[in-house]
């Protein structure tokens, strides 16, 4: 009798014991998936879907853009901690073409570093001017999306930029009246693009970081300049098929960074250029070979 009595106060107050324990644990695990996956902001899920809603889509490759987790969608990367959009990259790996316009939707994406559209079909429309607001933009790829007219100068004032790659290809290269709203970007590393006139010898002063620097199938005209020289990271040189002129600065063979080099293709007439050229490729890319060949086609 008398153990009776005791064992049910007992039982409660295991029982009671256990739900805590049950409910702690709830909540830890709970607040540990708000750490390792913060949720997306709401303001910025509407703004993705803004995005979406005025691009051309016809293969549906935005489908997975729904619910209420943006972090989740198909292209779109957050911040672990914040639960803020940092990425998003809608390169086409696959003939899965977006077109449309591109929404100023995406201003509310203040915490975006990384915005990659290349290989899709933008049919001609020009790249709007507000992509130059972007204060954090690190990264920005709009290659062979097939955008029209002049490159906005606008972009001048991505100063975080590392990496710019706006090379046109085909039917709709891209083009810009002068090189200097460039010349803010003084943390470049990466720069392809297009353009026709001379090659700015400020390139060489302004942009000490610069590792790839790709200027191939445009109209660039007269000399390499020798301020090239001075980037002393440069891995990449590539400016074949424009309509170069005069010599090649002697001082190239010194950056020793430099592993790719391709100034050919067409770019001069003259034979004996072309002699010289070569030599001076030797020069430059002592000890490569391999790439030599594959990067450089004389
Ligand atoms: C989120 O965390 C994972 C694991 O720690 C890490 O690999 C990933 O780069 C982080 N992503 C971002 C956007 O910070
Ligand atoms: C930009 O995109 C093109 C095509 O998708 C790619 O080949 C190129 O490497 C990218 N540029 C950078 C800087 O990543
Ligand atoms: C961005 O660049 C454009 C064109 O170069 C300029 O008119 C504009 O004032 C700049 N905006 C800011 C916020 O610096
Ligand atoms: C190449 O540049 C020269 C001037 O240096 C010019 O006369 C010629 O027309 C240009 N070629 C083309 C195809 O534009
Ligand atoms: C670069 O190399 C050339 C020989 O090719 C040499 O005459 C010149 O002094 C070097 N310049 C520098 C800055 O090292």
């Amino acid at each position: 009798m008398a153990s009776r009595k005791t064992t049910v106060p007992l039982l409660i107050l295991l029982l009671s014991l256990f739900l805590k324990f049950l409910m702690v644990e709830a909540l830890t695990i709970n607040s540990n998936d708000i750490d390792l996956n913060k949720a997306c902001i709401e303001e910025e899920r509407k703004a993705l879907l803004e995005f979406k809603h005025g691009l051309y889509d016809p293969s549906g490759r935005l489908s997975s853009w729904i619910g209420s987790d943006c972090c989740k969608w198909t292209g779109v990367d957050c911040n672990n901690r914040t639960g803020n959009v940092v990425k998003v990259d809608l390169r086409d790996r696959g003939f899965f073409l977006l077109g449309g316009e591109i929404s100023g939707s995406l201003l509310d994406l203040k915490h975006l570093t990384y915005l990659d559209l290349s290989l899709n079909d933008f049919q001609g429309i020009p790249i709007p001017n507000f992509l130059g607001s972007f204060e954090r933009f690190r990264y920005l790829n709009l290659s062979n999306a097939r955008f029209g007219g002049m490159i906005p100068p606008h972009l001048g004032n991505l100063s975080q930029l590392r990496y710019l790659d706006l090379f046109g290809g085909g039917d709709y290269p891209m083009r810009v009246s002068n090189l200097n709203w460039l010349s803010g970007l003084s943390s470049l590393k990466y720069l392809d693009l297009g353009f026709s006139g001379e090659i700015p010898k400020w390139i060489g002063e302004r942009m000490p970081s610069l590792e790839h620097l790709r200027l191939r199938g445009n109209m660039f005209t007269g000399d390499i300049p020798e301020q090239l020289c001075w980037l002393s990271d440069l891995h990449i040189l590539d400016l074949a098929l424009n309509n170069l002129s005069g010599f090649i600065p002697q001082c190239l063979g010194n950056l020793t960074a430099l592993s790719f080099v391709t100034l050919l293709d067409r770019n001069f007439d003259d034979p004996r250029i072309h002699e010289y050229y070569s030599e001076r490729m030797e020069l430059v890319v002592k000890g490569q070979d391999m790439e030599f060949d594959r990067y450089c086609q004389l």
